[in-house]
């Protein structure tokens, strides 16, 4: 086979990525996508595998939807990667998954600098073992300036704490005057979440089949457009063409917000 053969196949690939691309782009774009990256168990199980291999497999599929949220030009990426209800999983799995992020924020780091992306965290980090908060620490600082796309690690991150924890700050405020109770209204809730400053996600969408929100940003996800995979299509296996087919059926919806016009921004 001769060279030009061998790259024909990948330089089509590479022209109709560039085409969906184009398409997406030439409509109006989300601003903030969130991703519930579930089913590493399963397609680890599926295969005959350690459920560990399948999160490392999990972490492979991130670099790719990041490039490609960046080319884009999102400008927000929730990924949730640990919630304050994983805990519950037996030691080892939660070390596993622990051990993951440390080693992907350890190697990726440089890369994601390079190409100007800007980490952050939502959830309690206080609470991580040291090694995964110092790297994530390194991440965040490192980054800090980056003005590309902004990609939030949600990690032992819960709704629900954080609405508790939004309402004590808030009850403080009042108790030392230093807020009015009728200075409380919807965006000085929002501004006291982990997501403060960040717009609601548009697009939420979650891997593996099924059809619930796992305790991830109910007060933020009010009028957010939902798109569940089917059940075959597990985190490790989600590819550029499924990203680019759930941001495309986003693009053909009606968002109302309770209204009757049409809108299709994002
Ligand atoms: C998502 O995959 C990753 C985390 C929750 C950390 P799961 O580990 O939940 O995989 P399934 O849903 O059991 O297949
Ligand atoms: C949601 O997945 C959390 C993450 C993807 C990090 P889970 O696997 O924990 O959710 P449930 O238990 O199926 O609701
Ligand atoms: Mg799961």
């Amino acid at each position: 086979m001769n060279f030009e053969n061998f790259l024909k196949p990948r330089r089509k690939k590479q022209e109709k990525d560039q085409n969906r691309i184009d398409d997406i782009k030439s409509k109006p774009i989300p601003k903030h996508i969130c991703i519930i990256m579930d089913g590493n168990g399963r397609w680890a199980e599926k295969r005959g595998l350690p459920r560990s291999a399948g999160h490392r497999q999990g972490v492979e599929a991130i670099r790719d939807i990041i490039k490609i949220t960046s080319e884009l030009g999102i400008k927000y990426l929730t990924l949730y990667a640990f919630s304050t209800e994983n805990w519950k999983r037996p030691k080892k799995e939660v070390e596993t998954i622990m051990d993951l992020l440390v080693e992907y924020l350890n190697r990726e780091l440089d890369n994601l600098h390079k190409n100007n992306v800007k980490i952050m965290t939502i959830g309690d980090i206080s609470l991580l073992p040291r090694k995964v908060y110092e790297e994530i620490e390194k991440a965040v600082n490192k980054t800090r300036y980056n003005t590309g796309v902004q990609v939030n690690i949600a990690i032992n991150y819960g709704a629900r704490s954080e609405i508790v924890m939004a309402v004590k700050e808030i009850a403080r405020k009042v108790a030392s005057k230093e807020l009015n109770l009728e200075e409380i209204d919807e965006k000085l809730i929002s501004d006291h979440l982990y997501t403060g400053g960040i717009p609601d996600p548009d697009l939420l969408i979650r891997t593996g089949g099924d059809w619930r929100i796992s305790n991830f940003l109910l007060y933020q996800i009010a009028y957010t457009e939902l798109w569940f995979s089917d059940a075959t299509l597990y985190w490790p296996d989600f590819s550029i063409n499924n990203y680019f087919d759930a941001i495309s059926d986003f693009q053909n919806r009606q968002r109302r917000y309770g209204g009757i016009e049409t809108r299709k921004d994002g």
